[in-house]
């Protein structure tokens, strides 16, 4: 969904929140998608400015709810909202700051991160936006919270705080950017920060260059709902490993630690697709020890095994048949046994899941199984699997 840009400002902020504003805000929810009608409607009684930013922000609050439980009470700009920390992942992400009494939320946009902050800590939140602050401070309100908002450029705040939370505006102009040193600020500020104070986190990209990681901090890359949303760096005394994955809900954690090489052999009888976050923290020595498992592939992120172990890192799968691919004999295959494939899994496979169901063109009875497409020894692979549960 393309989500509105129409600016929402201090003084449509300000009128939301009078009883004129809480009607506006109401009827416009209650309209529904039809933005012109709504909009004619609406302008026989409000100002047309006004109408424009009811109607912009009852479609940022539907959005928001996927991220935030209070999100119809909440206020957001769509840049705000797009990057703004989803709820399950700051309130974890503020149990990093157990030892601290006061953090510094820097950048706090609408304010996604200062929740789970200022749930547990007294927090000086800084940004440059004064739309942007006094969303935060709505939000904060909505949740029954409160913390020191200051409208200042971090490059020249003096901060005291036990620990710093620095959140960069990975955009400019509308677009994001890719080296971190492109943010504002840029990643390199960090050092800055830490001369006066050690205990500094940082959120990045998650698909942020390695080369781009400094060594002498602890690098965690978060998922929720299997998809890899955030990479924190942790510094100074919040770091306690150089990797980790962390899994939401849970929490569960994997670090890393030293562990012997995952072996590579050939496919056993179930197959474990690791968590986005656990594959980009490089963790597969780790998960393999625990899972008694083995690489196929030295480039390849799939593990295997000849025992299925429930993990809350990967997916299992109980391998039915495995095959060198061959469409024509997938397809007659497939027919011939009564199944069709509920689901499509790739890694390093050319052809995209999509195309080849296409390609397929299965009817869709029988069995339901899993088709994982790989490369296993340079050799295009497919394996039919079924979830495994026990
Ligand atoms: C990625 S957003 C923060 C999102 C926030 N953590 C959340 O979960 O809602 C970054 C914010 O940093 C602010 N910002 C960028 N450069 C800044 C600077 N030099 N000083 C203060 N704020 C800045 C931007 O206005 C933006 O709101």
């Amino acid at each position: 969904m393309t989500l509105p840009a129409t600016p929402i400002t201090l003084e449509a902020l300000r009128f939301f929140r009078t009883p004129q504003g809480e009607e506006l805000l109401t009827e416009a929810a209650a309209l529904g998608t039809d933005e012109l009608r709504a909009s004619q409607i609406l302008r026989t009684r409000f100002p047309a400015d006004l109408c424009r930013a009811a109607l912009a922000l009852v479609q940022l609050r539907q959005t928001a709810r996927e991220k935030f439980s209070l999100a119809n009470h909440m206020y957001f700009d769509r840049e705000g909202l797009e990057m703004a920390s989803r709820e399950e992942i700051s309130t974890y992400r503020a149990n990093r700051f157990q030892d601290c009494q006061t953090v510094a939320d820097l950048g706090c946009g609408i304010g996604g991160d200062l929740l789970g902050l200022a749930a547990r800590f007294r927090v000086q939140a800084l940004d440059l936006d004064r739309v942007r602050l006094e969303m935060a401070r709505l939000n904060l309100r909505a949740a029954g919270l409160d913390a020191a908002l200051v409208q200042a450029d971090i490059r020249h705040f003096r901060i005291r705080a036990d620990g710093i939370f620095l959140d960069p505006a990975r955009r400019q102009a509308g677009r994001r950017v890719r080296s971190a040193e492109d943010y504002s600020p840029p990643l390199s500020f960090v050092q800055e920060l830490r001369r006066s104070t050690p205990a500094v986190a940082v959120k990045v990209s998650p698909a942020i260059d390695e080369a781009e990681l400094p060594t002498d901090c602890e690098v965690e890359f978060i998922s929720a709902g299997h998809q890899c949303r955030e990479a924190v760096l942790y510094f100074g005394p919040l770091a306690s490993t150089s990797r980790r994955a962390t899994i939401l809900p849970g929490p569960h954690s994997l670090a890393s630690t030293p562990c012997p090489a995952v072996p590579v052999a050939p496919p056993g009888s179930v197959l474990y697709d690791p968590d986005p976050a656990l594959v980009r923290a490089h963790l597969f020595d780790e998960l393999a020890g625990r899972l008694g498992a083995w690489k196929l592939d030295p480039q390849i992120a799939y593990l295997s095994s000849d025992t299925f172990t429930p993990t809350p890192f990967a997916r299992g799968y109980r391998v039915q048949t495995f095959l060198p691919f061959n469409l024509k004999k997938l397809r007659q295959f497939l027919l011939h046994e009564g199944l069709f494939p509920a689901e499509i899994k790739k890694r390093r496979f050319p052809i995209e899941p999509q195309e080849l169901r296409q390609l397929l063109d299965l009817p869709a009875h029988g069995q339901g199984v899993t088709l994982i497409l790989t490369r296993i020894a340079g050799r295009a692979s497919v394996f039919i699997c079924v979830s495994a549960t026990k």
